[in-house]
């Protein structure tokens, strides 16, 4: 016993005079990951498997059709013919009132050579809160089953669990990913995906066949509970080399999302109430400069969010405003200059990126007082801030970002250059545990955590970097990176 105390005190100390002589901020974790190809699998993997029979319905995705969360939008592909229209669709609770809905839109683009399958986008309203639903697609002998549960009603002490994913794309770093998620612990009820979805952009051509092969990838998630879907710059496909110069073609005909239920006149910003949770999704590739659609849009809509009705103010976006790594460094720093002022004013509890393809956890922090002449520049310390959380993880064909800026600055907790997710488990109206899961290349390790407390009922302060252990800082130098999606 005396002796199990020395040591481990003797391990304490080297461990506390190591971190002092290497961090200035907070913990870069030395974890080093094993090396798997980062290519995409390949189009006979059983993941893009096509379902059976003649002008089967694919690609199943579901998302929150309105504003509070009464409505789904469902969404699937047929590829040879439109087919059926309709969704067929019961409550768990009433088998005998089956129902038809009727809303569809039925849409499908030219991409160079590429013309997609029938687009369907179909929007099931008045649904009960907090209920399972069946759903069936197709018809004839090409009915295919799912079914989702609706989020809860509205309210301030609702809990609910959130999973986080971004940049996923659909390597085998993908699939680990995506099969932490399903087995997470937490049983997260829905995505917040932060953007960079196929990566069919880093193709030859933009090969768009890998826009349904992601389709089918996740559609074993997507198909039963709510993706809340965010632009990145892979879903672009801006390539005047080959005659494409409408921006984000392809996302914006698979991808509906309620936005005009929040008075949005752009698919690529909107906001949705869920739970105890209001959420803001913003385009980091979309003008938000003063006078802009989405500046007037985020201006009118931050006053709305009535933290009595939800507490949880959640923005998400592609693009970091706050990243350490070496890769799209200071990418953030002009949308950040137009918005963190607002972020703070309205205490906004997390700000949730991706696009750097690590993982990064910050301090609350804020930036916001430089005006030019007085050179205050820095980052400080500042309770009313969000935490800005990076979990560009998911896992991409373009590999890790493993370089680091060193030292690793004061506003950064906690950073890691290893794939995965996390989850976003609010309690009530004042606690949320949040918990980011290393892939670990074989299990689901929780390597970052951290206790919310929630910015307008609770604003304490938080754990010190939460509960990670502090630990040197170790160079990780693996993989090369493309960052540069194909054109020719
Ligand atoms: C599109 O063009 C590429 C390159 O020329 C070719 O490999 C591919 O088969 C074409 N696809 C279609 C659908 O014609
Ligand atoms: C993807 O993951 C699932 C679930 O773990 C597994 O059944 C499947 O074989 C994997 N596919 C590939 C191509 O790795
Ligand atoms: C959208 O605008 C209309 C008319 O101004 C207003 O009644 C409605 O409450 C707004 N909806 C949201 C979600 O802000
Ligand atoms: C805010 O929400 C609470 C709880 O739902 C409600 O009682 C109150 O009237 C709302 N305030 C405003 C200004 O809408
Ligand atoms: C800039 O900030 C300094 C110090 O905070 C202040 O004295 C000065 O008036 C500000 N200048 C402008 C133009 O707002
Ligand atoms: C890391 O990034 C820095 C800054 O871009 C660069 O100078 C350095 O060579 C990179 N290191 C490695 C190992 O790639
Ligand atoms: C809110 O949740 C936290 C964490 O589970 C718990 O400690 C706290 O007592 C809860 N607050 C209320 C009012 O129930
Ligand atoms: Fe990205």
């Amino acid at each position: 016993m005396g002796s199990f105390v020395a040591s481990s005190s003797l391990t304490y100390c080297v461990a506390v005079l190591i971190f002092a002589v290497f961090c200035d901020g907070g913990t870069t974790s030395p974890f080093v990951r094993k090396i798997w190809p980062s290519v995409a699998m390949p189009f006979d993997s059983d993941v893009f498997a096509l379902p059976l029979g003649y002008n089967a319905p694919q690609q199943v995705h579901i998302t929150q059709g309105d504003h509070v969360g009464k409505a789904v939008i469902v969404s699937w592909v047929t590829p040879d013919e439109p087919g059926s229209n309709k969704v067929h669709y019961w409550s768990e609770k009433d088998h005998k009132k089956k129902k038809y809905s009727e809303d569809t839109v039925v849409t499908s683009y030219k991409y160079y050579n590429y013309t997609s399958g029938y687009i369907h986008h179909c929007t099931i309203k008045d649904l009960e809160p907090d209920t399972k639903y069946h759903y069936v697609v197709g018809s004839g002998h090409v009915r295919r089953q799912f079914w989702f549960v609706t989020p809860p009603e509205v309210g301030p002490d609702v809990p609910y669990t959130f999973g986080l994913i971004g940049d996923l794309g659909q390597t085998h770093d993908s699939n680990v990913t995506l099969t932490h998620y399903e087995q997470n612990p937490y049983n997260p009820k829905a995505v917040l995906y932060v953007g960079d979805l196929s990566y069919a952009d880093d193709h030859p051509l933009h090969n768009s066949l890998r826009w349904d092969s992601w389709g089918r990838f996740v559609e074993r998630s997507v198909a039963y509970q709510h993706w809340i879907w965010v632009s990145g710059n892979h879903e672009i496909d801006y390539c005047p080399e080959i005659g494409e110069y409408t921006p984000f073609k392809p996302y914006l005909h698979r991808y509906e999302v309620p936005y005009r239920e929040s008075n949005s006149t752009s698919p690529l910003w909107y906001s949705i109430k869920r739970a105890s949770a209001y959420i803001i999704v913003l385009s980091s590739y979309s003008a938000y400069a003063i006078y802009t659609p989405q500046y007037q849009w985020l201006k009118e809509e931050l006053p709305k969010v009535n933290r009595s009705e939800t507490p949880w103010l959640i923005v998400l976006m592609h693009t970091p405003m706050y990243n350490s790594y070496n890769y799209h460094y200071m990418e953030g720093e002009s949308m950040r200059v137009v918005f963190e002022p607002w972020f703070v004013e309205h205490k906004v509890d997390v700000v949730i990126a991706g696009h750097v393809h690590a993982y990064e956890r910050t301090e609350r922090i804020s930036n916001i007082a430089y005006n030019i002449t007085n050179g205050l520049a820095t980052p400080v310390r500042d309770p009313n801030a969000p935490v800005y959380i990076t979990i560009g993880d998911g896992g991409n064909l373009e590999g890790i970002a493993n370089n680091m800026t060193e030292p690793q600055p004061d506003y950064s907790a906690y950073r890691e250059a290893s794939f995965g997710h996390a989850i976003f488990d609010i309690k009530n109206r004042t606690h949320a545990y949040y918990a980011w899961n290393r892939n670990d290349d074989g299990t689901a390790a929780e390597a970052d955590s951290l206790w919310f407390h929630n910015r307008y009922w609770y604003p304490d302060e938080e754990g010190e970097n939460g509960n990670s252990r502090k630990r040197t800082i170790n160079k990780m130098d693996q993989n090369c990176l493309i960052f540069q999606s194909w054109c020719p």
